[in-house]
């Protein structure tokens, strides 16, 4: 091939990878337990037409029929552990969902899920607004300047008034609430949606048992009128006190995760879901070119590179695997690359790439930035590494997230030591757990640290299924850390309800504190000492 001829193929290559890149929105939803992210995940991909019924995702306790049996854990106890991704087209979009467990055990992997998206979705219950695990979450997203788009939920029972949620947004976080559309009825007395822009009425009729997108009728401004009476005038005066205060939706601050466009429904009867992909599809940003460790930047039509968000073993207990999910963050990928893993410089074979829907993997071939490849039997991986192709590029590492849960473990099989210490490390580096440590504790005795308390059970579980020991654990008063110095570690060692850790993998000196109270008390009493926040510390 001649040298035009292949800078001509070069830039045909270069344009394909931009226009993907350019269709896809890769998101999470971010709630609290209950706010109904299972119930909107089945929605959207019901509306896109993924799959051909709700519940056909992945269903808790209730909906057990298609419940994962990825670990016999979550089957027992009907919930999901891990994060499932899921791909689905949408008009001229594709949507990459990542899903991120649906429980009030959440962990680390939860958080890290917002390493790999452009965009989340901020899911709150009409009935209950802004809700502790949202909070959590959404310090993240800020952290991260993801943008954020609001979802009010359940708008088909009883609720809080619209104008109070967004009240509530705008005062606690500190993120400017802009509707996209507004609801006529009360929650529970839902009559329809008005579209800001357009002033266009939508009125749903719920399908029978929900399973189908509900029926959409849309009315001009005076039949909308006519039909709902007294609840449309309410309407249409909250919408001009809203364009009053000029809270209309503006994409460069909700791009500066300044602000946030707002849209209301109802997941479970499909009310309002078509809206909200429409609103991924018009305002989530596609994927744009990411910064490499040293600050340079990764263009997406660069030979491909990608990032280990998170590393699930045990997904089939039958083969004992561990697949490491990674987000394409530049070029192409085609299945049977041979990439390299930039922590090792070593060769990383991609024969067995597929993509997750659900709990059904299906073999992936080719994707573009934004797409998510699982990666089988990927045992050198860890979250956070990069893979490249050709042109070398290793992007920052991810944070640690601040625990709060303490337990110290022991080994309760005497001789087994050395298996011990080798599992508790190996879970340490694949961020399953943090491991702290200190003098005064030994080597013995380390403390194994969690965002959520599941994460001990699937640490102790790992450990006797792959290391063949028994561990038992000691749960600690503690519920808070702060990242702390020398200095602090030596005021600290005399006080009670106090204690500092070294956490192992960075030695990041952790001061731990029982609770809120001891926190302000010592700060009051040693106001020079260092005690910073880490990151997801919603105060
Ligand atoms: P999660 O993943 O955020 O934890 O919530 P999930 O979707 O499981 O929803 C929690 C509960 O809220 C479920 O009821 C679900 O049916 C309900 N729900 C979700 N969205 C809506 C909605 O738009 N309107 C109404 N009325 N309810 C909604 P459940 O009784 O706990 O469980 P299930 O037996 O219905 O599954």
């Amino acid at each position: 091939m001649t040298q035009g001829a292949m800078s001509a193929r070069q830039a045909d290559g270069d344009a394909d990878v931009l226009a993907e890149a350019r269709r896809r929105r890769t998101f999470a939803v971010i709630s609290h337990p209950d706010a109904g992210k299972s119930t909107l995940t089945e929605a959207l991909a019901l509306h896109a037409s993924a799959i051909s019924q709700a519940g056909a995702v992945h269903g808790k306790a209730g909906r057990r029929g298609v419940t994962s049996d990825w670990m016999a854990m979550e089957r027992d106890r009907g919930i999901s552990v891990t994060s499932a991704t899921l791909r689905f087209s949408y008009r001229d979009a594709v949507l990459n969902l990542l899903d991120t467990p649906g429980h009030a055990d959440f962990s680390e992997d939860t958080y890290r899920v917002l390493e790999a998206v452009d965009c989340a979705i901020m899911l709150l219950d009409s009935a209950k607004g802004l809700e502790t695990q949202t909070l959590k979450l959404f310090e993240v997203c800020r952290a991260r300047r993801i943008p954020v788009i609001t979802f009010v939920n359940k708008w088909d029972r009883p609720g809080r008034e619209p104008l109070e949620l967004l009240d509530e947004i705008e005062q606690r976080i500190r993120l400017r609430p802009t509707p996209v559309n507004w609801p006529v009825g009360i929650a529970g007395d839902f009559r329809g949606l008005i579209e800001r822009s357009t002033g266009a009425f939508t009125a749903f009729t719920r399908t029978p048992g929900g399973a189908g997108p509900a029926a959409e009728e849309r009315l001009t401004a005076a039949r909308a009128a006519q039909r709902a009476g007294q609840a449309y005038q309410v309407a249409t005066e909250e919408l001009a006190l809203l364009d009053e205060i000029g809270s209309t939706v503006d994409l460069s601050s909700f791009l500066a995760g300044d602000s946030s466009p707002v849209l209301f429904g109802a997941a479970l009867p499909n009310f309002g879901v078509r809206r909200l992909l429409d609103a991924l599809r018009e305002l989530a940003p596609a994927p744009a070119l990411r910064l490499d460790a040293a600050g340079q930047p990764r263009p997406l039509h660069a030979p491909f590179s990608g990032l280990v968000f998170k590393v699930q073993a045990n997904m089939n207990q039958a083969h004992r695997d561990r697949v490491a999910f990674v987000r394409v963050c530049s070029g192409r990928f085609e299945r049977g690359m041979v990439l390299t893993h930039a922590a090792t410089g070593r060769p990383f074979a991609t024969k067995y790439a597929q993509a997750m829907f659900g709990q059904d993997r299906q073999t992936l071939d080719v994707a573009y930035p934004g797409d998510v490849i699982g990666l089988v039997n990927a045992t050198a991986l860890r979250p956070g590494d990069t893979l490249y192709d050709q042109v070398p590029v290793e992007f920052p590492p991810i944070p640690s997230f601040t625990p709060e849960h303490f337990a110290v473990a022991r080994c309760k099989d005497s001789g087994k030591h050395k298996q011990f210490r080798k599992g508790i490390s190996q879970l340490d580096t694949e961020g399953v757990i943090q491991v702290l440590s200190s003098e005064l504790r030994g080597d013995q005795a380390p403390v194994l640290a969690a965002v959520g308390p599941l994460q001990f059970d699937v640490a102790v579980n790992r450990l006797e299924a792959e290391y063949g020991v028994r561990a038992a654990l000691e749960h600690l008063d503690y519920t808070i850390a702060r990242r702390t110095d020398a200095a602090g570690a030596g005021v600290l060692a005399r006080e009670r309800g106090a204690e500092v850790l070294t956490r192992r993998l960075d030695g990041t000196l952790l001061a731990l504190f029982t609770d809120r109270w001891k926190l302000a008390v010592t700060k009051r009493d040693h106001p020079d000492l260092r005690l910073e926040a880490l990151l997801a510390d919603a105060e």
